[in-house]
């Protein structure tokens, strides 16, 4: 893999005289001390200010299923190319499918969407399409969710799902200056036994993938149903990851966290019904991936406004914001923090730096290009200061 476009020369010269620097490097107490001291004077950025600096700065993406990032006229190309019948007449159709009352509701129109997927060229062009759509976000590194078993089930081998997607990952490393790595998720509503097989059947491939995660239907299936792969996954060195508590209960995240052993939770929202199991997120500076637009969509709150981020943030937490399934779901990875920032005036501009470098600090890469990224996202806080 190729490094990053940030150029620390850059970085540097561009930030103005007279503006103390940050620390260099990822700063583990970051997401323990919301009272730590920075050269950036938050206060005086004005609300305008602060949604184009949302837009503008450097961000890292960890939560983002490819297979969410199909646009329904990439669908309807790829299945007249193809020659899948797809049970909508048309892209507006398609579209007003998109009315999700929970999780599973939306899994069954995402799944019929990924059935267009069929050549290495289709996996290729649809995660080109969402490199290009990120790299306009201003997202440097991305750590894109892949769900093989959707395809594997249809008689598409494995080879064409990761060669598909590597090849469009290594075209957005050369092309667009971005960073790219591939998480292999498990489908949690099938057994752990074809999760195994999954995982067997990738390892050819295990240099083009840094990770395993576990998403689908989570009511009803917990993190402790994938003990024995997740362990597999460990010992061939996989960074792990898991959604728990987007639907499911805190136990599940507590599962995640004792029996997974996960570096990351994905969404993990519901963890605020268990103060003790904060305390130690906290404590354990547990990254949670949010995806506020998702959680709005399926339900999980009744309105951005009524989104639960301001209080994991008080918290102490370390959080994250990403688009999940952008295609789904109204909006890429900007339109999720703008969004949020528009609807819940509480979140202040200490808060938006926070999530942002956040990101960097929780993402698989190492502590070099974490220290590049947060120089450049210094700078652009620097330079928007009134
Ligand atoms: N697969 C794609 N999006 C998902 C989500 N939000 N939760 C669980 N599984 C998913
Ligand atoms: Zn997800």
């Amino acid at each position: 893999m190729q490094k990053p476009r940030i150029d620390s020369r850059r970085a540097r010269e561009s930030f103005p005289a007279g503006v103390r620097r940050l620390k260099v490097g990822p700063n583990p107490d970051l997401c323990l001390d919301p009272a730590m001291t920075l050269p950036i004077d938050f206060p005086h950025i004005s609300r305008p200010h602060l949604l184009q600096l949302l837009r503008d700065a450097p961000k890292a993406e960890l939560h983002i299923h490819i297979e969410g990032s199909l646009e329904p006229e990439l669908i309807f190309e790829l299945a007249r190319r193809n020659g899948v019948a797809l049970p909508y007449a048309s892209v507006d159709a398609l579209r007003q499918a998109y009315a999700f009352t929970n999780l599973q509701s939306f899994l069954d129109v995402y799944y019929a969407g990924a059935s267009v997927l069929i050549t290495e060229d289709d996996f290729d062009a649809m995660a080109w399409a969402y490199f290009r759509r990120a790299a306009h976000d201003n997202v440097v590194h991305t750590e894109i969710f892949f769900d093989p078993q959707t395809h594997t089930a249809r008689g598409i081998d494995m080879g064409v799902v990761i060669r598909g997607l590597d090849r469009a990952a290594r075209r957005a490393e050369s092309e667009l200056g971005l960073s790219v790595r591939l998480i292999l998720c498990f489908l949690r509503h099938l057994s752990e036994d074809d999760a195994l097989a999954t995982l067997a059947a990738a390892m050819p491939y295990r240099d083009r993938f840094i990770g395993v995660g576990l998403d689908s239907s989570e009511m009803g299936h917990p993190p402790g149903k994938f003990e024995r792969v997740f362990a597999r996954a460990r010992e061939a060195g996989l960074h792990l990851v898991a959604h728990a508590g987007e639907e499911g209960p805190p136990a599940y995240i507590r599962a995640a966290l004792d029996v997974l052993k996960v570096q990351r939770i994905d969404h993990g929202v519901r963890c605020v019904e268990d103060p003790e199991l904060v305390a130690r997120l906290a404590r354990e500076r547990m990254p949670l991936t949010v995806c506020p637009l998702s959680n709005v969509k399926l339900r999980v709150f009744d309105g951005l406004d009524r989104h639960n981020i301001p209080a994991l943030l008080a918290a102490g937490l370390c959080v994250t914001v990403n688009s999940d399934d952008p295609a789904y779901f109204g909006g890429y990875v900007n339109d999720n923090f703008v969004q949020l920032f528009e609807s819940l005036p509480q979140l202040t501009a200490r808060d938006a730096y926070a999530l942002l470098r956040n990101s960097f600090d929780a993402a698989f890469v190492d502590d070099e290009d974490k220290a590049l990224w947060t120089e450049e996202l210094d700078s652009v806080f620097a330079a928007h200061e009134p």
